[in-house]
C-alpha cells in the first residue's frame, strides 16, 4: 500500500516526500513539472537514501491517473498539485478554475473508481479571507477573496459535501499559513521561477542580485512596527504535519476535518527581513513602498487543534527559516 503524492516535485510536495520516506512510508509520486523540475526527485532520493516510483503525468489526463491507480495499490492521496499564484489567478481566473478544479475532480473520480477513500488536501489560510480577528481558528467563517482562494474553498466544500453524501470517505483539509525555508541539506527548496510574488522568494532574489528592488509593501498598518504580520512556517515542519495527517487518516474510519498548519506566532515583514539580514550576514537594502491591495494587517493561526488531534506542532523558528532558505538558494548559485 502506498501514499500517492500528487505534485510531489513541488516546494511543499518534495519536502513531504522526504518526511514520508523518512517515516518509513511507501510513496508513489506524480507531477507534470509545471512549476518544478526532475532534479528535485534526485534531491529527495539523496536525502532519504530511498527510491520510489515516479510518474510524469498531468492530472488533467484522466487516463494517466487511471494508469497510476491501476498499476499501484494506493491507500491514500495527498493532493498538492495546482496553480498557486494569487496575482496570476486574478488575471486568469479560468486558467485557475480549469486546472485546479478539473484536476481535483479527476483525482477524486479515479479514487472513487478504485475504492480509495482517504484524501488529504493542500488547502490554505486563504480560505479565511481577511480574518476579523487573530489567531485564526478552524471554525472561523470561510470566504474567497481571489480566484486562487475560490479554487481552494470550492475543493474544501466539495470534500465536505462528498463526506455528507457518503461518509465512507476520510478528508483531511490542511490549511497552510506562510510556508518558507528549505531542507537543511540545501538539496531541495522553493524554486518559484522568474516571477515570484511571495515575500521570501523576493528576498532571495534581492540577496542574489537577481532583483534590484525589495520593498516592504506598507508600513502604516496597525501593527507593532507598522508592517503586516504573518505566520511563517518552516516547510519541514509543514511536511511533518502531512506525515501526521497520513497517520490520522489511517486511524480515522472516516471523517472530514480541517486543520491549521502554522506556528501560532506572527512575525512582521520587517522582523523577517531583519532576521534574514542578521542570520545570513547580508544587507538586503530594502525600502518602504505603498500597501499591496487586499493585504490583511495580521494573519496568524491558532494551531492547537492540530496539536491536539494530529499530535503535531511546529518546532523550527524564523532564524531556521531564513538560514535554510538562503542555504538552498546559495547552493544553486555554486
Ligand atoms: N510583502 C512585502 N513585499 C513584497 C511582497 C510581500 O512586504 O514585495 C509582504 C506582504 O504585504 C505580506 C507579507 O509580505 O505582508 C507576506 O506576503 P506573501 O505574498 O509572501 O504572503 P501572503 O500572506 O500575502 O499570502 C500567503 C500565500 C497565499 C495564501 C495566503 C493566505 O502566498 O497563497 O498566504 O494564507 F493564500
Amino acid at each position: 500500500m502506498a501514499v500517492l503524492v500528487n505534485g510531489g516535485a513541488g516546494f511543499i510536495g518534495s519536502h513531504t516526500c522526504v518526511e514520508l520516506l523518512n517515516a518509513g512510508e511507501d510513496i508513489v509520486v506524480f507531477d507534470n513539472f509545471y512549476n518544478s523540475n526532475p532534479q528535485v526527485l534526485d534531491g529527495i532520493r539523496k536525502i532519504t537514501g530511498r527510491d520510489f516510483k515516479f510518474y510524469e503525468a498531468d492530472m488533467l489526463e484522466m487516463s494517466s491517473i487511471d494508469d497510476i491507480f491501476d498499476e499501484n495499490d494506493i491507500e491514500q492521496v495527498i493532493h498538492f498539485a495546482g496553480y498557486k499564484s494569487v496575482p496570476e489567478s486574478v488575471k486568469h481566473p479560468l486558467k485557475y478554475y480549469s486546472n485546479n478544479l478539473r484536476g481535483t475532480f479527476n483525482i477524486l473520480e479515479t479514487m472513487k473508481k478504485y475504492g480509495c477513500t482517504k484524501f488529504i488536501f493542500s488547502s490554505s489560510a486563504t480560505v479565511y479571507g481577511i480574518p476579523e480577528t487573530v489567531p485564526v481558528k478552524e471554525d472561523f467563517p470561510l470566504s474567497a477573496i481571489n480566484p486562487y482562494g475560490s479554487t481552494k474553498l470550492i475543493i474544501e466544500n466539495l470534500c465536505r459535501e462528498m463526506y455528507t453524501a457518503n461518509n465512507a470517505w476520510t478528508f483531511i483539509l490542511l490549511r497552510y499559513f506562510n510556508p518558507v525555508g528549505a531542507h537543511k541539506s540545501g538539496l531541495i527548496g522553493e524554486d518559484p521561477g522568474n516571477q515570484p510574488n511571495n515575500l521570501m522568494p523576493l528576498v532571495l532574489d534581492k540577496a542574489t542580485g537577481k532583483r534590484d528592488v525589495l520593498q516592504i509593501t506598507g508600513d502604516d498598518y496597525p501593527t507593532r512596527d507598522g508592517t503586516c504580520i504573518r505566520d511563517y512556517i518552516h516547510v519541514v515542519d509543514l511536511a511533518k504535519g502531512h506525515v501526521s495527517a497520513v497517520k490520522k487518516a489511517r486511524e480515522l474510519e472516516n471523517g472530514c476535518k480541517a486543520y491549521n498548519l502554522g506556528t501560532g506566532r506572527g512575525y512582521s515583514v520587517k522582523e523577517i527581513l531583519d532576521t534574514f539580514q542578521r542570520v545570513n550576514n547580508i544587507d538586503l537594502g530594502y525600502t518602504i513602498g505603498p500597501r499591496r491591495e487586499g493585504d490583511a494587517a495580521e494573519c496568524y493561526s491558532d494551531p492547537s487543534l492540530a496539536e491536539k488531534e494530529l499530535g503535531w506542532k511546529a518546532e523550527l523558528g524564523i532564524e531556521d527559516m531564513c538560514r535554510d532558505a538562503w542555504n538552498f538558494r546559495r547552493n544553486k548559485l555554486i
